[in-house]
């Protein structure tokens, strides 16, 4: 079994038997997001035996509801729906980090990778149309325009607006993302270059809640929320933007799933985006919820 990932499947089992089986999930997920395509099949299966052995372990000490969340995981895993979905995404970082140094990128962190399958389909009806208009709160380095640039907004009349600080959030010192912080701005403007199309891109440094009340009405297709995670940051977005976007628009909020501040729901979008959800309901389709979510406007 190989030593590196030994360490998260039982991480993930600790997870599953203290009964937070979203959060064993995301630790599996997470190591299985690091290792090549050609080789998920064989973690998979190292993966089901060290639930098999806690299985049996479990049983032997008289544990019978642990044993049970163990096998029924074992055969969960197992299934190969969750290896096809699990392939697509690496199959589409593979393909995307070739993409990434071919461009010349700098980033130093991927917070967006993981969303190139259900981007890929959500997007699908923009791609290479003509006088786009997507708006992005929280840009960093680049990342995700970048990509939408690369493969969305293809034609020279598309444009997209990107709002930050270029001051990181309040989670990124305690990331260790202090120093990455300080050349945001640069990075960003370095990446946006090697894209090519700099000239389809406004930037605008500062506040998303003091930018977004400059910006016209009913005027953009695409909305990408992935600044501060404060929840009462996230709703100002929510509803300062929801009036720009267009309808059959498209709203993507970053981190619902967020493992960080679980326990102080105020600084988690979860709160702003749950409670958008709800007071929207009429108006909007859920097209996704995941750990992301993603809404059509229907108005
Ligand atoms: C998680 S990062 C965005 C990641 C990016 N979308 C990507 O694809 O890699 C969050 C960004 O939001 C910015 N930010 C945080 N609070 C903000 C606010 N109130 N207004 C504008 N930008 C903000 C930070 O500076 C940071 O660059």
């Amino acid at each position: 079994m190989s030593e590196g990932l030994r360490f998260y499947w039982y991480q993930g089992v600790d997870a599953l038997l203290k009964g937070d089986e979203a959060l064993a999930q995301d630790i599996w997920m997470s190591a299985m997001l690091e290792c090549r395509v050609d080789d998920v099949q064989e973690r998979t299966a190292e993966l089901v035996e060290v639930l098999e052995d806690t299985a049996i372990e479990s049983l032997q000490a008289g544990n019978w509801a642990g044993a049970r969340k163990c096998y029924e995981m074992a055969l969960e895993i197992d299934q190969s729906f969750e290896n096809l979905i699990l392939k697509k995404i690496l199959f589409w970082q593979e393909i995307y980090t070739q993409h990434c140094e071919n461009r010349g990128y700098e980033f130093k962190t991927d917070w967006f990778s993981g969303n190139i399958p259900i981007w890929n389909q959500v997007l699908k009806k923009f791609m290479g149309s003509p006088n786009l208009s997507f708006v992005e709160v929280g840009s960093w380095q680049g990342r995700a325009t970048c990509w939408l640039l690369d493969n969305v907004l293809t034609d020279s009349s598309s444009t997209i607006i990107c709002i930050d600080t270029f001051q990181g959030s309040v989670e990124h010192e305690s990331m260790g993302l202090g120093e990455d912080v300080k050349s945001l701005e640069s990075v960003f403007d370095y990446n946006i270059q090697r894209t090519g199309r700099a000239d389809q891109v406004k930037k605008l440094v500062g506040f998303s809640q003091d930018w977004l009340r400059q910006l016209p009405l009913n005027s953009f297709d695409f909305y990408y929320v992935d600044g501060s995670h404060i929840a009462s940051d996230v709703m100002e977005d929510v509803v300062l933007g929801w009036g720009l976007l267009k309808e059959e628009g498209i709203i993507i909020f970053d981190d619902y799933g967020w493992g960080a501040y679980q326990d102080q729901p105020t600084m988690h979008p979860k709160l702003a985006v749950d409670s958008f959800l709800e007071v929207f309901k009429d108006r909007v389709r859920v097209i996704c919820k995941s750990y992301q979510v993603i809404v059509e406007k229907v108005v």
